[in-house]
């Protein structure tokens, strides 16, 4: 991973975080337990834009911000698609440095472009360089299982979450008995199987949001449903008697918009435009767009494209803003686009016609989503900042008490909702210049 950036203390001590892990001391739970670590539940409602609880009645989720931490809204990264935004989540990477970078596989020799299912079973898409946290936790003694998260069907350096339910193909992601089912399960992963971390997801209300669009009446009951399996959820995890020891933190992936049906962008029609120069596409998929011109046609294309469409931004791969940590990968091709929020990109055909879409940039608002979190190890009724996707992975592994892979985030960010937010320093005795040099690297962190 020599793209990123070595400044995150964690990364430049990776002995002193091994030394951590292993100081039962440097644990960050207030309430002790003789009988091991506390337990985390990851859930994703996938595409819960953040705003979604202020016009729905949603007394399970108000209760959870009472109880614990609520972050007014969390920036997911770019590009705000389903797959690579989870993946973000298990690794703490960008989409540049974990090379998700979109839900379809793609192979730009070939022209094969695999849909966001089959892609789930693809290793090599997945298994990039990056390891998501299952794949740590385990190699650092824990038990890990995953239902239906996004990555949890691969294989990482050969190696697979221990315990995984995958959804079916054509699988509904409505159906509220399975949510049931699913939550059931998790608990009797965590009692008799004694899992320690869970990574759980429903598909809603992203379909409900695609199909009717953000602001109907068909999302808002949506959110009412996702709303009570929350409250199914909480009551479950006491029934287990799992409250004192499992942290439970709620997210999502990205936001969602309601696409803009007039002055639509067709590449098809762009003056000067045509597919014959074209070698590789991948369009049709949102506001987002990958092309490979063919042999000397790149100039051309990216000339004819740069300035078709008010709301249409074409980049050449070197160019895209570096604010995205999106295009400096292999896989991402020599000409890449998006369009403003809104605007979804119809190439030869026109097979969109979705109501709601996201993909579009992660600044803008309703791209954005939420974070939640309740449990022993956080503080109750705390409203946080805002902060990026890339940091959630660094307080996954504090919670669960393993030394993180290198990554992108930092666990600055998210230590004030800890409840033990005193730094680790002061309760353990390091060498004096081992301590000041610490200090001096998480005073450099990029937060
Ligand atoms: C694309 O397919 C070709 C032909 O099967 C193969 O040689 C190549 O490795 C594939 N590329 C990637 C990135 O998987
Ligand atoms: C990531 O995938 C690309 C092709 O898609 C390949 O060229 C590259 O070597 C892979 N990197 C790692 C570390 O697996
Ligand atoms: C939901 O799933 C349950 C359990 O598989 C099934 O019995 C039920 O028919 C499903 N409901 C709908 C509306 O599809
Ligand atoms: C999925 O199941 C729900 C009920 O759980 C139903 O209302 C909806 O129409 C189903 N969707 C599809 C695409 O079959
Ligand atoms: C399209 O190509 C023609 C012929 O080269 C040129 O005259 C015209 O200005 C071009 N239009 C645009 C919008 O690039
Ligand atoms: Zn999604």
């Amino acid at each position: 991973m020599s793209a990123l950036p070595l400044l995150k203390g964690e990364m430049m001590f990776p002995s002193l975080a091994l030394l951590f892990a292993a100081l039962p001391v440097a644990k960050g739970s207030p309430v002790p337990h003789t009988s091991g670590r506390d337990k985390v539940l990851l859930v994703s409602f996938d595409g819960f834009r953040w705003d979604y609880d202020q016009d729905v009645d949603t007394p399970n989720l108000d209760a959870m911000a009472a109880e614990g931490v609520k972050a007014q809204y969390m920036t997911p990264a770019f590009i705000t698609l389903t797959s690579p935004c989870h993946f973000t989540l298990l690794t703490g990477k960008y989409m540049e440095n974990h090379g998700v970078i979109h839900n379809m596989c793609f192979n730009t020799s070939t022209g094969v472009k695999l849909p966001y299912y089959s892609t789930q079973g693809i290793d090599s898409w997945w298994d990039n360089g990056s390891l998501p946290i299952w794949i740590t936790a385990q190699r650092q003694g824990l038990k890990t299982g995953s239902i239906h998260f996004p990555g949890t069907k691969a294989k990482y350096q050969g190696e697979e979450v221990s315990m995984k339910l995958v959804e079916p193909p054509l699988f509904n992601y409505s159906n509220e008995t399975i949510w049931r089912q699913n939550i059931d399960t998790a608990m009797e992963w965590f009692t008799v199987n004694n899992l320690d971390f869970i990574t759980l997801y429903f598909g809603e209300p992203d379909s409900t949001g695609h199909k009717y669009g953000p602001e109907s009446t068909q999302r808002r009951n949506m959110v009412g449903q996702v709303d009570k399996t929350i409250g199914y959820l909480r009551q479950r995890i006491r029934e287990s008697g799992l409250e004192s020891n499992l942290n439970l933190i709620i997210t999502s992936d990205h936001g969602m918009e309601t696409v803009i049906k007039s002055n639509e962008i067709y590449l098809r029609n762009v003056e000067n435009f045509t597919f014959s120069d074209i070698q590789f596409e991948l369009l049709d998929y949102g506001p987002n767009g990958l092309l490979i011109p063919k042999e000397g046609k790149l100039e051309h294309v990216y000339s004819v494209l740069k300035n078709a469409h008010p709301k249409l931004h074409v980049y050449k791969k070197e160019e895209f803003p570096k604010r995205f940590h999106y295009a400096n990968h292999p896989r991402i091709t020599p000409l890449l686009m998006y369009g403003d929020p809104g605007y979804v990109i119809h190439g030869r055909y026109k097979v969109q016609f979705n109501a709601g879409e996201h993909g579009f940039d992660n600044e803008a608002m309703n791209m954005k989503t939420i974070f939640r979190a309740v449990g022993p190890a956080f503080k109750q009724g705390l409203l946080v900042e805002p902060f990026e996707s890339v940091n959630v992975y660094a307080l996954l592994c504090e919670l669960l008490g393993i030394a993180p892979e290198p990554h992108d985030g930092s666990l600055e960010v998210t230590r004030p909702m800890l409840r033990s937010s005193a730094p680790l320093l002061a309760a353990i005795k390091l060498p004096v210049t081992l301590g000041i040099a610490l200090i001096l690297s998480c005073g450099r962190g990029v937060y």
